[in-house]
């Protein structure tokens, strides 16, 4: 979809609508013409301006056929995730009354790449595989045009809302088109697309030097691969900046079977993964701007694996060695995205980056800590887990930290017979151990533990049903706007 800025008055707009904004309360402040034209409609239906209230006014004598007023709410609670969540609304309804060409006036709005975002976070639309499409299409539009905007903004909001989508189509795919056989191809397309290195290592590699990805995909006829992409800058890179992202592209709990109403949605648990690959198609679609990182180099590490049940497949009472030589006793099958961390996080460690993120649909204990909507974020850095956090409040990507408790709770990760058991002696705090179990396979660089954070997204990776700016229940693409901007201000501050 196009996103552009229009620079003239809007009285001169051609195309089917324009949208202004207003606050509740605050009809008065529109342009005079406008306010003329709205006014007895907003009377005739009680239109305050509340937080994602829509007015829909039919006008003539303009190249355009109807004006919309959206309310953003109290003026005082108006913000950036405010601003993207009423733009995700009225995306929704203009497509509904099928606008195809339209001009968003962001003037009341004040954040630019919010309504841009919004506006494209809205527009989501997963029917690829319905025979006859949905309505509602987000191919319907034809241009969108914002004005009073910040035309760099603008673009920004466009390029990590589009590479958002493009993370929730990857999890909407369903396991058996998306396994670990196609999903390397996926990343291997991008790096191909955008002029990135990558690396794919087949079954073989797997088996030989990541014991702990193996047991866990061996099970399943496509057997586990892992992916490495990286994005240079043209200079020295002063920092390197690792990803790691849990790639289960179906978690049937293997031999530990999962219940059915705990196994339907589990395609859903490569989420992380596909987190990462959307980081690089917005470091791709930023380097075809002209606007990409210039002091950072970063790495995306993705262990791909499907957990099944079946003659192959690793058992309850196996011990693993995993990559960095600690064994695991396989406690429970189901608690397979450790295990597979475990090695992925040693490989980004080996490389010594200065920054190391996983993000993992791990735990659903995680989800009963935090509700459906929040991600736990760990680490064993505070700064780092601070500055990460500060900018999930702008992205309206819901974090909170839960701690790592070495000193009551490592004791519960301890194995009569290997160094570390996949599971907790206890089912309290679920998400810690399984946190602290991964904290056992970051590396060290220069002598000291690399700044680590670990985020879990079991809750907010998936929708139930709409929210927010999550127009369609299913895959949510979170973490993808919150780690690019991550990048961006760090490439910022070297
Ligand atoms: N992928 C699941 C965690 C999960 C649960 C993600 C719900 C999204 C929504 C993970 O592999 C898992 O199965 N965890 C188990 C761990 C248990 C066996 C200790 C769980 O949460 O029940
Ligand atoms: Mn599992
Ligand atoms: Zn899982």
């Amino acid at each position: 979809m196009e996103v552009k800025v229009f620079n003239e008055d809007w009285k001169i707009f051609q195309g089917d609508a324009v949208v202004f904004f207003t606050f509740e309360e605050g009809l008065e402040e529109l342009p005079h013409e406008v306010l003329e034209k709205v006014k007895p409609f907003a009377q005739d239906e009680n239109f305050k301006g509340k937080k994602g209230e829509i007015l829909k006014v039919p006008v003539s004598g303009y190249a355009f056929k109807r004006i919309y007023i959206a309310g953003l709410g109290k003026r005082e609670k108006v913000n950036r995730n405010v601003a993207r969540e009423v733009s995700a609304k009225v995306a929704q309804r203009l497509l509904k009354d099928k606008n195809k060409i339209v001009l968003i006036d962001v003037k009341k709005a004040i954040c630019s790449q919010a309504c841009s975002e919004g506006l494209v976070l809205g527009s989501y639309n997963f029917d690829k595989y319905k025979t006859k499409k949905d309505e509602e299409n987000s191919k319907g539009w034809e241009k969108v045009y914002f004005t009073n905007a910040d035309e760099k903004k603008v673009i920004l909001g466009r390029v990590l809302a589009e590479a958002q989508n493009f993370t929730r189509d990857l999890v909407n795919t369903p396991p058996n088109e998306i396994n670990p056989e196609t999903f390397p191809q996926i990343a291997r397309e991008i790096a191909e697309q955008y002029g990135f290195e990558v690396d794919i290592k087949d079954p073989c590699w797997v088996e030989r030097e990541m014991p702990g990805l193996w047991a866990v995909g061996r099970g399943s006829k496509t057997k586990p691969r892992f992916i490495h992409l990286i994005y240079k800058p043209q200079g020295e890179a002063k920092k390197k900046i690792a990803f790691v992202g849990k790639g289960l592209t179906f978690d049937s709990g293997g031999l530990n079977l999962k219940p059915e109403q705990f196994m339907k949605t589990m395609k859903m648990d490569k989420s992380g993964a596909c987190a990462v690959l959307g980081i690089f198609k917005a470091l791709g679609e930023l380097k075809k701007l002209g606007l990409a990182p210039q002091n950072v180099e970063i790495h995306g590490f993705v262990g791909v694996a499907e957990n099944m049940p079946g003659g192959e497949s690793y058992r309850p009472d196996d011990i693993i060695k995993m990559r960095n030589g600690k064994t695991v006793e396989v406690a429970n099958t189901d608690a397979e995205g450790r295990i597979t961390l475990g090695d992925v996080l040693t490989y980004a460690s080996e490389q010594s980056p200065d920054y190391i993120v996983d993000m993992a649909t791990l735990t659903g204990a995680c989800v009963v800590a935090l509700g459906e909507y929040t991600a736990g974020i760990f680490g064993n850095n505070e700064d780092f887990v601070h500055t990460y956090w500060e900018i999930s409040k702008k992205t309206g990507e819901r974090m909170w930290q839960l701690p790592l408790d070495d000193e009551l709770m490592r004791e519960e990760i301890k194995s009569e017979v290997a160094d570390l058991s996949n599971l907790g002696k206890s089912r309290y705090g679920g998400a810690i151990t399984a946190a602290m179990f991964l904290q056992e396979f970051v590396g060290q660089k220069d002598g000291n533990p690399i700044p680590w954070i670990h985020i879990d997204i079991a809750g907010p990776a998936w929708a139930r049903k709409p929210y927010k700016w999550n127009p369609k229940s299913g895959g949510t693409g979170f973490g993808v706007r919150t780690a690019v901007e991550f990048i961006l201000s760090e490439d910022q501050n070297s």
